[in-house]
């Protein structure tokens, strides 16, 4: 049977039609954030999939990945990586550029972060092309860090990144790939 917090979790997200451009749906992670027995049966449910894992980082995806990741990483027990937008990090960085619909994009990662062989999850809000989750695998396994799994709230449909095991909460069920 499905977790029933997953229903609570699916109905406080919004989708907002044609934000921010034409012909894009929106799904809004800040009604949920507005209920806080919601907020935390999300980050619970990442919790209890993460905790006891040997866990060593959560990194989380700017800016949504900032919200939810935090959260899991102070209850497992792990330290919070934020993987930022260019220019954003003062110290030295590993950059990996990665392709939007028009255009590209980059995340960077603070070098020394992450230590050989610790063991981490990416963590961001919504997965839809995997675009943005793969650069920050490749970010991590620069480092040579073991990434273990990548967790978002949201999976959208189209979305194909091979080799990887996600976890998503989409639509009231989790789904695996
Ligand atoms: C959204 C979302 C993910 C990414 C997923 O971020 O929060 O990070 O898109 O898309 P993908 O799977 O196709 O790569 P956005 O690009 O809107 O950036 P923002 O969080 O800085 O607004």
């Amino acid at each position: 049977a499905a977790d029933p917090r997953l229903q609570g979790i699916s109905d406080a997200i919004r989708v907002v039609p044609h934000f921010p451009k034409p012909g894009i749906m929106f799904n809004d992670i800040t009604p949920l954030l507005l209920r806080p027995g919601v907020f935390k049966d999300a980050v619970d449910m990442f919790v209890e999939r993460y905790r006891g894992m040997g866990i060593a980082a959560v990194a989380g995806i700017e800016a949504r990945g900032f919200i939810f990741g935090p959260a899991i990483a102070l209850a497992i027990g792990a330290k919070f990586i934020p993987l930022r937008k260019p220019k954003k990090l003062p110290g030295d960085v590993f950059s990996e550029s990665y392709a939007l619909e028009y255009g590209t994009d980059c995340l960077e990662m603070h070098v020394g972060a992450i230590e050989p062989g610790e063991r981490a999850v990416v963590v961001d809000d919504l997965v839809a092309t995997g675009g943005t989750l793969s650069a920050a695998i490749k970010l991590l396994e620069r480092a040579g860090a073991d990434v273990v799994e990548c967790a978002c709230v949201i999976g959208l449909p189209k979305f194909k990144v091979p080799l990887f095991f996600f976890f998503f909460f989409c639509r009231g069920q989790p789904i695996y790939s």
